[in-house]
């Protein structure tokens, strides 16, 4: 959702802004557009659609070192040229990128610009409107800029530039995120460090109500009443690598096709060599204490917390729950005398997860993020976090983050279960090793499963994914996946529950995808099968071995079925991903959708 780089330097700023425009293109946009300085004049190119496009409207002439970029994802006004970032004041002298939501934006509007020409229907204009508005008032521009965040009520990040000061990007942020990257002689900003790393992997976190003057030799700090502040930098940990497609067409094949490494690779990071599980003590003590875990999560993060909850349960023996994090302030539970509040965000970034940190850390409840992005802002503002270790993902369809969060809620559920003594009729380490083994055994079946593709979703307008006990978790994000990618209106339901109203739906050849892995409910599911087949469905059965039967599309091999969900999620992520090439969509960016989603 929403991007933002900036560079100041001795290079060729509209190239390095470009690229890094490129390089957030996986967060999700319908327009782009870079200003940069250059001959006392911004110059200013924005299109509506692709960075390619905006490409080919930037002049090749223009030769700055300085500038500053946008991905803009609609909130305030239509996909347009005219509501695309960069905006400029009336004079041209002040030219801002920003991401967020100013929710007072109409009020400031009233208040303050009255006799201001607004041309677009963003909020971001009335912001560089605001500034130039408070510099004509006598006020610096460091002053203008820190009145108009100090007036703003919401979300923001924003970078501006101001003709009068050519060697000064003028950065502020409040709740979005937006990092400053350090070098010799150049300094960057960054939506996310992946976007800049071609020039640093240095980086400063700017915190809330913040603002940074980024000059090419250094930079400075300040709260909004001017206090000036010092932070160390730190080094990404992204190894520019894992952020190319390589030999792949798409990352999202790529991402679906590192889950066994990642899998692996989680085990190692979180196991000592004597086998057992190795997590911080402190985060031990807080699951030991608590007396019941809140997940708080949203998407296919909210199916993982979903499988959380089973592991976590049956393993461990802590009740759970688990909710939707845009619902939960307004449908609050009554809550238990001791609770953990478990965020699962695979950016690390979505707004409706914080803003429920924000108010459970109000009322002192302690709180631990599982985050593929560590220094993100869940994980730095929640009290405790575990790393999925991933690696970059970039396609906006989430595939080896979800199952990288089952694989860490399984080793949190192992601790917790350890540390309370109970002795485990299974290990765990060893199955999440077999998981591995099966999801590559998968990943080499991508023949079969095109051809379920083809058969099943190439032309039909809906399809229903069902399944019983963790098998449904598994169903509802099949189906968001393929809905996401193919738009293909998809549904996952309980198998029981279909012949309560959504059976009337079924048709002549609608395809219903069954996963059948759990020996307690595959005979039950196999009836639901049977009753959607009476009525004209075509299924589609995919069990496990052990209880594979005649006809069955596809037999996964066998892992313990409380881990069956990271097995049987591969061949639903590869139909989705097949079904959608055959239908012509962008898959690595789905219409409409955002990777990282910062507003509420
Ligand atoms: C779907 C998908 C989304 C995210 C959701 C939460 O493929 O990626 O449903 O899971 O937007 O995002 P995070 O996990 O970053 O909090």
């Amino acid at each position: 959702m929403c991007g933002i780089v900036g560079y100041i330097g001795t290079e060729d700023a509209k190239e390095i802004l470009l690229r890094g425009l490129e390089k957030l293109e996986y967060r999700g946009y319908d327009s782009a557009g870079i200003a940069v300085r250059a001959d006392d004049v911004t110059h200013v190119f924005k299109e509506k659609g692709r960075i390619a496009t905006l490409r080919e409207a930037v002049a090749d002439d223009v030769a700055a070192s300085v500038g500053i970029g946008h991905t803009r994802w609609a909130t305030h006004g239509v996909p347009s040229q005219l509501n695309a970032h960069p905006h400029q004041s009336s004079t041209e002298r002040f030219t801002l990128v920003h991401n967020g939501v100013i929710e007072n934006y109409e009020q400031l509007q009233r208040e303050h610009l009255c006799n201001v020409h607004v041309q677009s229907d963003t909020d971001t204009e009335i912001i560089v409107q605001l500034i130039e508005q408070f510099s004509g008032d006598g006020l610096t521009t460091e002053e203008a800029v820190r009145k108009a965040l100090s007036l703003m009520k919401g979300s923001y990040a924003i970078a501006l530039l101001d003709k009068d000061d050519p060697e000064t990007i003028f950065v502020g942020k409040n709740k979005s995120p937006l990092l400053i990257g350090v070098g010799d002689g150049v300094n960057v900003i960054a939506s996310d460090a992946m976007a800049m790393l071609s020039v640093t992997d240095e980086f400063v976190e700017i915190m809330d109500e913040e603002l940074v003057l980024v000059q090419r030799e250094g930079i400075t700090i300040q709260t909004l009443d001017g206090k000036e502040q010092t932070r160390d930098s730190y080094r990404a940990e992204l190894d520019a690598s894992d952020i190319e497609k390589g030999t792949y067409p798409h990352f999202m094949l790529k991402e679906i096709d590192e889950q066994p490494f990642v899998i692996r690779n989680i085990v190692q990071k979180y196991q000592h060599e004597d086998g057992s599980t190795r997590l911080d003590g402190d985060i031990r003590a807080a699951m030991q204490q608590s007396d019941r875990i809140y997940i708080i999560a949203a998407g296919t993060s909210y199916h993982a917390g979903l499988v959380g909850k089973q592991l976590l349960e049956r393993i461990a023996g802590k009740p759970v729950e688990v909710h939707i994090a845009s619902e939960f302030l307004y449908n609050m539970p009554l809550l238990s005398d001791n609770p953990l509040f478990v965020f699962i965000s695979q950016s690390g970034e979505t707004a409706d997860s914080r803003g429920v940190l924000v108010n459970v850390k109000k009322q002192g409840h302690r709180t631990l993020t599982i985050t593929n992005v560590p220094g993100s802002t869940l994980s730095r503002e929640a009290d405790y976090t575990l790393h999925t270790f991933a690696g970059p993902e970039i396609a906006v369809a989430s595939t080896k983050a979800y199952t990288a969060q089952m694989a860490v809620l399984t080793l949190l559920a192992v601790d917790t279960a350890h540390a309370a003594g109970i002795e485990l009729d299974f290990d765990p380490l060893q199955e999440l090793g077999i998981v591995a083994n099966a999801m590559e055994a998968l990943c080499d079946q991508k023949e079969e499963l095109e051809q379920i593709a083809r058969e099943y979703l190439s032309v039909t307008r809906n399809a229903f994914f069902i399944g019983r006990a963790v098998d449904y978790y598994v169903a509802m994000e099949g189906a968001l996946k393929l809905k996401e990618i193919s738009y293909i209106q998809a549904e996952g339901f309980a198998g029981g529950e279909l012949k309560h109203g959504t059976i009337a739906l079924i048709e002549e050849g609608t395809p219903v995808l069954a996963l059948a892995t759990q020996s307690e409910v595959h005979w039950s599911i196999r009836g639901n099968v049977k009753e959607v087949a009476a009525r004209g469905a075509a299924p589609v059965i995919i069990s496990m071995e052990g209880h594979e039967q005649e006809g069955d599309a596809l037999v996964l091999p066998r892992v313990h079925e409380l881990l069956a969900p990271l097995v049987s999620v591969i061949p639903t992520q590869l139909i989705a991903y097949y079904a959608a090439l055959h239908r012509g969509c962008d898959v690595d960016k789905p219409r409409n959708l955002a990777k990282s989603v910062t507003v509420e």
